[in-house]
């Protein structure tokens, strides 16, 4: 049975995907046969994984601004986006069944399953129509929030450990998240961004958690990973108050803010771990992936 690590912060920018993806990376390098599930109509970072080479080449922003040049109006735009999604630039669909149908059919996860570019590490594809398949989940009457946990227990045998990645906002994709925790030892994971104005997030991204506890007796454990950390006294000192009301829920290793090699990796369409320039933020997320292989460990038994 796989563990399920869920990464939730109802806020935006605090660092939820970079953190979803190094860790996928890293697991599936270190030989956990892995799932990465993007709940997000973003679907930011996925392109990093999957084998297809998404980058625009010079010919092709040639011929995306001359077909714009051409038309001048809307219909140009429309085409440059045509475009731009026929080679995978876009966040539209391209997989013939990839999570929206998961959500709405269960039965047709293994469908969805694909190989990314690493070894032991697949992904469940997603798309902006994901944020037409939250309209119709809430729309649909009969238990909406579980469509994602049935769809894992028909896979979650083939994997030991799968990762959620979320949209910033709450809607019924976040809860089907939160619903395939439901396993023991399963933990939903909250980076957190301490800034005065995020802090207030917090409160409610735990009020929320609480209050799903509560509805749903899901079994699952909370974390706190301390993201973009800056070195001044706010951070200091709210990061000190935090660990001594959580001392158990708050993970030792913090993540610093340093844009230039996030950005670079970003940029070379690599995961900041699989970067070979050495930096301060890959040494956190090397040395944070050692405390969830600890953890991990422990749970599997191996
Ligand atoms: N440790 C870091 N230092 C500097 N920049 C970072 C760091 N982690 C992430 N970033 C950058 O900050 C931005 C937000 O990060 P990310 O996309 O992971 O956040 P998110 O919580 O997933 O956002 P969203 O809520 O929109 O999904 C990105 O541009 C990313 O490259
Ligand atoms: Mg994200």
């Amino acid at each position: 049975m796989a563990i399920t690590y869920n990464i939730l912060n109802r806020k935006g920018g605090v660092g939820k995907t970079e953190t979803a993806l190094n860790m996928a990376y890293g697991l599936s390098q270190a030989g956990y046969k892995t799932l990465f599930i993007p709940l997000d109509p973003q679907a930011n970072g996925q392109s990093t994984l999957l084998k297809d080479d998404n980058e625009v080449s010079e010919q092709d922003a040639i011929n995306i601004r001359e077909w714009y040049d051409e038309c001048k109006d809307a219909n140009g735009i429309l085409k440059s986006y045509k475009a731009l999604a026929s080679r995978g630039f876009t966040k539209e669909r391209k997989y013939q069944t990839d999570i929206n149908d998961v959500l709405k059919k269960p039965i047709l996860v293994k469908d969805a399953i694909y190989k990314t570019k690493y070894p032991n590490l697949d992904i469940i594809p997603a798309s902006d129509e994901l944020s037409m398949t939250d309209g119709f989940l809430k729309l649909s009457g009969k238990n909406p929030s579980a469509k994602l946990r049935t769809a894992l227990s028909y896979v979650d045998n083939d994997y030991d450990v799968i990762i959620i990645d979320n949209s910033p906002f709450e809607s019924s994709l976040t809860y089907n998240g939160v619903c395939a925790c439901c396993h023991e030892g399963d933990t939903i994971i909250v980076p957190l961004n301490i800034s005065d104005r995020s802090i207030n997030g917090l409160g409610a991204t735990i009020e929320i958690l609480i209050e799903w506890i509560k509805e749903e007796r899901l079994p699952y454990d909370v974390k706190l990973l301390i993201t973009l950390k800056q070195r001044n006294k706010i951070n200091e000192e709210w990061i000190k108050t935090l660990r001594h009301i959580f001392p158990e829920r708050v993970f030792k290793q913090e993540i610093r803010f340093q844009g230039k090699p996030v950005e670079l990796a970003a940029l070379n369409n690599r995961i900041l771990l699989e970067d070979p320039l050495t930096s301060g933020v890959k040494e956190d997320y090397q040395k944070f992936l050692h405390e969830i292989m600890e953890d991990l460990q422990s749970k599997l038994g191996h």
